[in-house]
């Protein structure tokens, strides 16, 4: 069990209804203090009122900081840009998971362990045949991910940490595996099985675009760049997704049908969803010519047109993720010979106008990690449909990471938030016949 490391910062005071209240501060290793809530209810009979919680702290986690101000982004206090220069994926796998850098045996025998739970039930592709071929890669990866917890029953109970880790390792080895299966279900190629001689990265694309009638071959810089890609989408603190895991987890609920719930929540398109949608807008405006028109359909309080790919509940400075994923899209476009991609273009300029402009400079809404994901994974070979399943992919670590420090957190319990009720008061029935 892990005991809280925050530190006691002093009193906050209250007064209500002719009460005074004093509540405790607390004070964490970086970002503000917090306000301990947890007996106002208790001793004021009031709630706190925080829709979409843009307030609030769910939790103490040790994972993943962000300061959205100077647009800072840790993982167990390592900066996202050190990570994806010099880390590659399953390094920081380990990183999230365990709270520090492996050593190479640690990190030989963590490979190990993921490599070796690659493969999924031979049962489970049947599953996918219950999917029409067009079905979305994420309606199938909810479909799936969901029922693995039907064929793992042997890491299902929550109270036992070697279960906990064994479901931790099957769904970070798995997804690459679910989501190439998905892929290729919609193509209606045959699925391709992991092979254990393979890194994490090339094990993916081979089992995503080999075909049995062909050698396949993996491109280093291609599959670099995917890795990178998957770093940067690893972990985010609270996003909505992430804590769709912990509610579900706060229940008791099995990991696979935890993380199946963190999936859904990270299709809507304000959320994971958005890397799809991006492309889209892009290839909607087509042209350069044409961008000032959904600039002004952007900043028009009576159309809720919104550019995706940009804006962030946290950063009110550039996604530093958004900087590697621009770095991430020339490299990509370089190698496969589309460095004059026309949707660049308008990305870079749609954002160079964005940056210049009263209204996105006055809310600093700036390009977040999905507004260039698009155009690299496209240029990666991946169609527009599979862009949030690569997300979800690279989240998993993330969402299982928070899930396991959930479970070991002391404080926490079943999450259940309450509401300040305006529906009508008590009232008698009233018969049909006198209606
Ligand atoms: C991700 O939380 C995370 O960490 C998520 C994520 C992760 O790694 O897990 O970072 C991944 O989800 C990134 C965000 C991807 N979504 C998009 O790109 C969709 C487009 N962006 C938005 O819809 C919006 O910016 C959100 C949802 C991301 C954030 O919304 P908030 O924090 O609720 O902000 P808001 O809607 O209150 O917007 C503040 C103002 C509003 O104007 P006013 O009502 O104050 O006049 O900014 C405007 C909004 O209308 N605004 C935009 C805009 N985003 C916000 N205007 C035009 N285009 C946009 N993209």
């Amino acid at each position: 069990m892990r005991e809280s490391k925050a530190k006691p910062a002093g009193k906050a005071n209250l007064s209500l209804n002719g009460k005074d209240y004093t509540l405790p501060v607390f004070s964490g290793t970086e970002g503000p203090d917090v306000v301990d809530i947890r007996k106002l209810y208790g001793e004021a009979d009031v709630f706190t009122y925080d829709p979409g919680f843009t307030s609030t702290a769910s939790c103490e986690s040790n994972i993943t900081f962000i300061d959205g101000d100077k647009g800072i982004l840790l993982y167990r206090g390592y900066p996202i840009d050190q990570l994806a220069e010099h880390s590659n994926f399953l390094e920081v796998c380990y990183l999230l998971l365990y709270g520090e850098l492996p050593s190479p045996q640690q990190m030989k025998e963590f490979d190990h362990a993921i490599t070796h739970h690659t493969m999924v039930h031979e049962q489970l592709a049947q599953f996918f045949r219950g999917f029409r071929r067009d079905a979305h890669p994420m309606a199938v990866m909810c479909g799936v991910v969901g029922a693995l917890s039907a064929f793992y029953h042997d890491s299902t109970d929550i109270n036992d940490p070697r279960q906990r880790e064994i479901a931790s390792h099957r769904l970070i080895a798995k997804m690459p595996t679910i989501a190439a299966m998905a892929y290729k279900y919609t193509v209606g190629q045959p699925f391709v099985y992991p092979l254990n001689s393979l890194g994490y990265t090339d094990n993916f694309l081979r089992m995503t675009f080999a075909v049995p009638a062909d050698e396949y071959k993996v491109n280093p810089i291609l599959s670099r760049a995917l890795d990178t890609i998957f770093i940067l989408h690893a972990d985010h603190e609270q996003n909505a997704s992430t804590s769709t895991v912990r509610l579900a987890g706060s229940s008791g609920a099995n990991p696979f049908a935890c993380i199946a719930a963190g999936i859904a929540c990270l299709w809507g398109p304000a959320h994971g969803g958005a890397n799809e949608a991006a492309l889209k807008m892009l290839e909607e405006i087509g042209t350069v010519d044409r961008i000032p028109e959904f600039i002004k359909r952007a900043k028009d309080p009576n159309d809720n047109y919104r550019l995706m790919g940009f804006g962030h509940r946290v950063y009110k400075n550039y996604d530093p993720r958004a900087t590697a994923m621009q770095k991430q899209a020339h490299a990509v476009l370089d190698e496969v010979g589309a460095h004059d991609d026309p949707l660049l273009k308008v990305a870079m300029e749609l954002e160079r106008i964005a940056l210049q402009d009263d209204y996105f400079v006055s809310k600093k809404l700036y390009p977040n990690i999905d507004f260039y994901s698009g155009i690299t994974l496209k240029a990666l070979g991946f169609p527009t449909s599979m862009f949030t399943a690569l997300f979800a992919l690279a989240r998993t670590v993330g969402w299982i990471a928070q899930w396991k420090e959930m479970l070991e957190d002391p404080h926490q319990k079943i999450g259940r938030p309450r509401q300040i009720y305006t529906g009508p008061q008590k009232r008698e029935y009233t018969p049909l016949a006198k209606r």
